[in-house]
């Protein structure tokens, strides 16, 4: 096993709390972020050892059940199928496996299973969960040592995953260097958060070529989601959604009656930026206080995959494939994005490779000068043929033939 320790990385919260275990910082912090948010943030809904037990309640229920059968089956299943062929195409055999809201570790410890089985690893596998609730990672990280211990390294990031900037220089020397790393938003987390809000830190994580799998509920539209939906109208959810909110001196008096607990459904922008997908929202309601918690939006496979296509260019995530199950409520999909290098980087380092060839292979050195001009001055800009540049297995000579075969050709469209 490699290395082994929960403190690996703490926000700013998590180091306060450490010092002072007392529900009264939980309490300010919390108070201080609903304020700020004009909501319950999503992760407080994880954070005590109470909550995280009415979590695992909630997801026996029969409704999250099916709901979480189905996504374990679309995720595990579609990577398993999709790094099967791949393998086939690529020259990377290992990966490392970045799991982002990691939960209580049962869908990391079966991938990190799959990638064993089906890539030929030399060394072992690096697991990077990076996870909010302390329960969670401790139950993620028992888990993967008990089912995967032969094969995996454990390095845990107990952290808030949007405040990336407190983390990302460890974060950034825990990455295998020779390899491309596997990001998982799995569990529908991306409901949970405006997309943007959620994506910037994960894509600012990202090195170029790494992979991003996103699991999501999907919902044609809201009558659809009307008929089918109720997985959150039960005792254990509402208890699971109320319970931080025991905590709070101001809403503490206000939880015992079911019925206040109103599960809207809005296509507001302030909680999707996917315009035509709908959001539902819990909101506490009751004489003097009118509270919103956490809140799930639903996509439309091909809403989710045009934002991609159109928002998603400046954060270089490409989007490469979507699997969906069956028509069958509820309905899941998983989707593949990659993250794509900056042209302007790329050109950087076809330069520098290209200075290096002029120096050490004469025999073409007049056609590299030529190759070098002509990407200072835009003519060869495309990614392809920059990658064909940079990559160290491609002489001069045949760097030049390829440059020429693709100029010609530009040249006569
Ligand atoms: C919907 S659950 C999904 C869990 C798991 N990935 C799965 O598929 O079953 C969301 C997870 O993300 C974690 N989480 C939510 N917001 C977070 C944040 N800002 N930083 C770190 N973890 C967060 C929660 O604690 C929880 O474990």
């Amino acid at each position: 096993m490699g290395i082994f320790e929960i403190n690996t990385s703490k926000s700013d919260l998590f180091e306060k709390l450490s010092k002072c275990e007392k529900k009264e910082s939980f309490i300010t912090y919390i108070q201080q972020e609903f304020i700020d948010a004009n909501m319950l943030v999503h992760k407080y809904l994880y954070y005590t050892f109470e909550s995280v037990i009415r979590y695992l309640k909630t997801i026996k229920n029969s409704k999250y059940k099916a709901l979480l059968n189905v996504s374990t089956e679309v995720e595990v299943a579609k990577f398993s199928t999709y790094f099967e062929d791949i393998k086939i195409h690529s020259t990377y055999n290992e990966y490392d496996y970045v799991s982002v809201g990691c939960g209580d570790g049962d869908k990391d410890a079966s991938i990190l299973k799959t990638l064993n089985d089906k890539l030929k690893y030399t060394e072992n596998i690096n697991y990077i969960p990076l996870e909010f609730s302390y329960y969670l990672i401790l139950s993620a990280i028992t888990k993967v040592k008990t089912k995967c211990s032969n094969y995996v390294d454990i390095y845990p990031f107990n952290v808030d995953f949007l405040k990336y900037q407190e983390f990302i220089d460890k974060f950034n020397k825990t990455l295998n260097s020779n390899r491309h790393a596997i990001f998982s938003l799995f569990g529908h987390t991306i409901g949970n958060y405006l997309e943007t809000d959620l994506l910037n830190p994960i894509s600012n994580l990202m090195r170029p070529y790494d992979f991003l799998l996103i699991g999501y509920e999907v919902y044609p539209d809201m009558e659809v989601y009307r008929r089918n939906t109720g997985h959150y109208d039960n005792k254990e959810d509402r208890d699971f959604l109320k319970y931080p909110l025991k905590l709070l001196p101001n809403f503490s008096g206000h939880l015992e009656e079911d019925d206040n607990l109103k599960f809207e459904i809005t296509k507001d922008i302030s909680y999707t930026k996917i315009e035509g997908c709908f959001s539902v929202v819990p909101t506490l309601k009751d004489t003097g206080i009118n509270l919103t918690l956490a809140f799930s939006t639903k996509y439309q496979v091909e809403l989710l995959k045009q934002f991609f296509k159109d928002y998603f260019n400046e954060l270089s995530l490409k989007y490469i494939k979507n699997y969906e199950s069956s028509n069958e409520f509820p309905q899941y999909a998983l989707m593949i994005l990659q993250k794509q290098e900056n042209i302007q980087d790329l050109k950087k380092k076809a330069l520098i490779r290209i200075r290096d060839l002029i120096e050490s292979q004469q025999s073409c050195k007049d056609e590299l000068i030529k190759i070098k001009r002509d990407i200072e001055g835009g003519l060869i800009d495309n990614e392809d043929i920059l990658k064909f540049i940079i990559e160290p297995r491609h002489t001069g000579s045949v760097i030049v033939d390829r440059v020429n075969k693709w100029l010609k050709s530009n040249h006569n469209k």
